[in-house]
């Protein structure tokens, strides 16, 4: 997509840089199998379709507010901040808590985080990444010294299990990570770029129960309360997307894939990463994968998946890496971080 209004690449006095990451995802697994036993599928077909084996999915008490503030709590700790020291809270969710207040603010309660703001992005998969690009605008103005940017779905709590088109692909979970301003000019956030386009809005949808569809009148199909996919037209879209914005991220900062050490890309499909590694010709081992683990837990799907490759030594401090989403609106984005 050519955008009209061409973004300049500024040099901020202050930069946003990753001081703390974590996640937390809910113990109880949904298998293949499992998922067999309840509609018309199998553990190959979603295996060669998806690359999806497992799913960590919620009990009745574990919410959207609980997961976002264990995977913030596990982001502090890392970052060996107060919780005093949180000046701003974002929860990128489509599964809040209740339609009000916002999660951010069950989270601020959780955390003692009695100095910040809170509030919620509403923006599916690509939520993450709108979370991360608002919270640099607060920091490199200035204005703010630490923010807590959190990912955290219930999906599954809108997932319609007798749907085998979309049951099989998601589950829950959340990640976080801590911005914070610093002086230093080589690390940071260093590019965001975010597109939206609401014509596809019926690709990807949970209608009930918002204004157009009140909890105050009977449905007209009671499986509005679900989520509804159109997973093939979804499909194409999403590799095109994600190309081009990682090929418009090097561009900007005048990078070729040599400097990068990983993509962390929304968790969406294995097939879908793959294909789009493999059209930017990006070398091996440096798109990292783990939706065979968790599904598409949406917003919740890059901070998971940035944790698991911190922890597991795939990139650390001085390492370039890029984050790309695309999902439900339609939304998508990237973001260009120096660790
Ligand atoms: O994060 C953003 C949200 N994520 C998405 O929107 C997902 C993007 N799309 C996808 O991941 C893939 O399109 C799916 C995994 C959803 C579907 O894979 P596909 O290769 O695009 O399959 P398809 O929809 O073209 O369906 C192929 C066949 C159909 O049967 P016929 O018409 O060929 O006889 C489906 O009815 O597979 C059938 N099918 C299934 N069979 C067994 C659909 N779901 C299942 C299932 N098990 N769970």
């Amino acid at each position: 997509m050519t955008r009209n209004r061409e973004v300049e690449q500024h040099q901020p006095a202050h930069h946003a840089i990753i001081a703390g990451s974590g996640s937390f995802t809910p113990k109880k697994i949904l298998t293949n199998d499992d998922l067999a036993k309840m509609v018309d599928t199998s553990d190959e077909w979603i295996t060669t379709r998806t690359g999806i084996k497992t799913r960590h999915i919620t009990s009745e008490n574990e919410t959207t507010a609980y997961l976002a503030s264990e995977a913030a709590k596990a982001a502090l700790a890392n970052a060996k901040l107060n919780h005093k020291d949180i000046d701003l809270i974002i929860v990128a969710t489509i599964t809040p808590e209740m339609v009000f207040p916002s999660t951010a603010c069950f989270v601020q309660v959780a955390l003692g985080a009695t100095n910040a703001f809170a509030f919620d992005i509403a923006a599916a998969c690509s939520g993450f990444i709108y979370g991360i690009s608002i919270a640099q605008q607060y920091i490199e103005s200035g204005r703010y010294n630490n923010a807590i940017v959190i990912g955290a779905e219930t999906l599954t709590k809108i997932t319609n299990f007798k749907d085998r088109t979309s049951c099989i692909l998601f589950g829950d979970g959340a990640g976080a990570v801590v911005l914070q301003r610093s002086d230093d000019k080589n690390r940071g956030v260093l590019y965001s770029s975010l597109y939206s386009d609401g014509t596809y809005w019926k690709s990807l949808n949970c209608q009930a129960y918002g204004s157009r569809h009140p909890s105050s009148k009977k449905l007209d199909d009671p499986n509005k309360v679900y989520m509804e996919i159109k997973g093939r037209e979804v499909y194409q879209f999403a590799v095109r997307r994600v190309v081009e914005i990682v090929n418009e991220c090097l561009k900007k900062c005048k990078l070729t894939l040599d400097d990068v050490s990983m993509i962390i890309s929304h968790q969406m499909n294995a097939r879908i990463i793959e294909s789009v590694a493999k059209r930017l010709e990006l070398p091996e081992g440096k798109m990292f994968v783990n939706i065979n683990e968790y599904g598409n837990t949406s917003s919740a799907s890059i901070p998971i998946a940035f944790n698991e490759c911190l922890k597991h030594g795939k990139v650390k401090k001085g390492d370039l890496v890029i984050f790309a989403a695309f999902g439900a609106g339609l939304t998508w984005g990237a973001t260009v971080i120096r660790l």
